[in-house]
């Protein structure tokens, strides 16, 4: 008994010690905002690349709208960029890339749920856009921890105070600038870190290893002066007098529940400003935190392992059917060889090559701890959300699937082959490459996805993966609803509006509206049911 107390302890305490090094994270931008080089940089300072370029010759190609194949190509490569683990001061960092293509938006949203904090990048030129507004958006939901980069500072951008009233306007984010930038643009000299009061002097490509930083006693030092001039310094001196006087020193818990974003100036393509923000995310950004099931809440630190898949790409080897399937441990100690409970299947699982994503090479590891994403090849076990476990049946939350926005009904173009369609279409969205709703009562399919690109995507991998040809026909529908309340209301419902009211892959009902006009009109005359614009109601959403 003693040794079993010991040897339980000590368990305990190597967990944390690795929790203790653990950050996980992704970086959200919209298209063009410098996701890709920022990622790029911050791999060279962990080592993890050498070579500038090698991230962004693994990038799907933004404007490839129609190179549906191309895209699917670079989507198997970006398999090996699709989590990037390095070592950075003695922290280990997992950074998980989001696709930037908006078309694949569902998959960004997912990998969100398996982050611990993100970082921001926004466009000083641009300022807030379109994408960046729902990504934010999904991060509120879990209350995700937000670092802003406002990029691009060597263009002419927006005023910086005119940006943070943007940012913070738009996003309804508070935002506590921890960098300040002296001028942009051809007169861009630096940033002042508000952090460390120290100055940065812009130098156009800095290497990863050179440090440009002056410390300053404090602003009033006239080192500022003879470096960046008496206008500019100045200048400065009134800017951050008025920063400290409206934010004063970072409140570490505000950012870590939530409620505050700290920011960051600098130029990805110049390399500046990344050092500081890398050094400040790894002091300030959170460990591995716990998540929510259908049954408790679970913390990282506790015994026993558990984790659930977040993602799942298909090989794209079509003789093959294999998948990878994309693990976040979530507490305990994940091992290679050793048997966990499907949750969902109520089945018992192993994997004697379970992969690391460390450095450059995919490598099969013995071992994982919470924070860490592996890869698991699935011969189509996963579903998106699914849950393993030392035993204990119980489901991940807090993955939620949101309402497509095109709608296609899905024909059959050979009835020869309607087995193998069935089988792909269920295979495809339970990858979650789109969402498949099938008629009440019927038999009709109607696919849902976020953009027209997968439409494509879908149509080409049925007939080389799976040897079945269909057909979409556009539909017009606004928006698919999940519905739940009064049995009886539902079931007149469900009567009166048949041919809108369909199942989604789990049984439960969805109500597809025509237009947000139909949408408020059904909700007003149906005061019993509840509509929902996610696909999670059933548990309170994860925090
Ligand atoms: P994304 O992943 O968010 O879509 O953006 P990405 O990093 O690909 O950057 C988009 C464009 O912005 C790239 O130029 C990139 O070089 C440029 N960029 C990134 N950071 C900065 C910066 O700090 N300053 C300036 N001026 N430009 C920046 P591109 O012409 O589209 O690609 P490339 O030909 O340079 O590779």
């Amino acid at each position: 008994m003693a040794v079993t107390c010991w040897w339980h302890y000590l368990h305990i305490l190597m967990n944390e010690k690795e929790i203790a090094v653990r950050r996980t994270f992704a970086i959200i931008s919209h298209p063009d905002a410098g996701k890709t080089t920022l990622t790029e940089k911050l791999l060279l300072f962990g080592g993890a690349i050498q070579v500038a370029g090698a991230v962004k010759s693994n990038k799907i190609k933004k404007h490839a709208t129609s190179d549906f194949m191309e895209i699917e190509r670079q989507r198997g490569i970006s398999v090996a960029t699709s989590v990037m683990s390095f070592a950075y001061n003695d922290t280990l960092i997992n950074l998980l890339d989001t696709p930037g293509h908006k078309d694949f938006a569902e998959d960004t949203y997912r990998t969100l749920t398996a982050v611990d904090s993100v970082i921001l990048v926004i466009d000083s030129v641009n300022g807030v856009e379109e994408q960046t507004r729902k990504l934010v958006e999904v991060c509120r939901m879990r209350d995700t921890p937000i670092i802003v980069f406002v990029n691009k500072l060597d263009r002419d951008g927006k005023m910086p105070f005119d940006l943070l009233d943007e940012i913070e306007k738009e996003l309804k984010l508070s935002l506590h600038p921890l960098s300040w930038p002296i001028n942009m643009g051809k007169e861009f000299k630096g940033v002042y870190n508000l952090y460390d009061s120290s100055l940065n002097l812009f130098t156009a490509n800095q290497k990863a290893t050179e440090d440009n930083t002056i410390p300053i006693e404090d602003i009033n030092d006239t080192v500022l002066d003879e470096r960046v001039g008496d206008r500019d310094a100045a200048q400065l001196r009134e800017d951050v007098e008025l920063l400290q006087g409206v934010y004063g020193a970072l409140d570490v818990d505000k950012y870590l529940s939530g409620q505050i974003s700290p920011v960051f100036f600098g130029s990805a393509v110049n390399n500046f400003g990344v050092k500081e923000l890398l050094d400040t995310f790894i002091r300030v950004a959170p460990t591995p935190q716990a998540r929510n099931t259908d049954k408790r809440r679970v913390e990282p630190t506790e015994n026993k392992f558990t984790g659930f898949i977040f993602k799942i790409h298909a090989n794209l080897d079509p003789r093959h059917r294999d998948r990878i399937a994309f693990l976040r441990v979530c507490s305990g100690r994940f091992a290679r060889n050793t048997y966990y409970k499907h949750t969902r299947l109520e089945k018992d699982v192993r994997f004697s090559n379970p992969y690391s994503f460390m450095a450059r090479e995919k490598d099969v590891i013995e071992e994982a701890f919470p924070g860490d994403v592996v890869g698991l090849f699935d011969t189509g076990n996963f579903k998106i959300g699914d849950t393993l476990t030392e035993g204990e049946m119980m489901q991940f939350t807090g993955i939620p699937t949101f309402s497509p926005e095109i709608f296609k009904e899905l024909v059959n173009k050979d009835p020869m082959k309607t087995k193998q369609l069935e089988k792909g279409v269920q295979q495809l969205t339970d990858e979650g490459v789109a969402q498949l709703f099938t008629q009440h009562g019927g038999n009709r399919k109607i696919i849902g996805c976020v953009g027209e690109l997968q439409f494509e995507v879908i149509q080409y991998r049925l007939l080389q993966e799976y040897g079945a040809s269909c057909a979409f026909q556009p539909l017009s529908f606004y928006k698919a609803c999940w519905i739940t309340g009064d049995k009886k209301a539902i079931e007149d419902f469900v009567r009166y509006k048949q041919s809108n009211v369909m199942e989604d892959k789990d049984g439960n009902l969805v109500y597809l509206a025509q237009s947000e006009w139909f949408l408020n009109t059904e909700r007003q005359n149906n005061p019993k049911i509840e509509f929902h614009f996610t696909s999670e109601f059933k548990t309170a959403m994860a925090k």
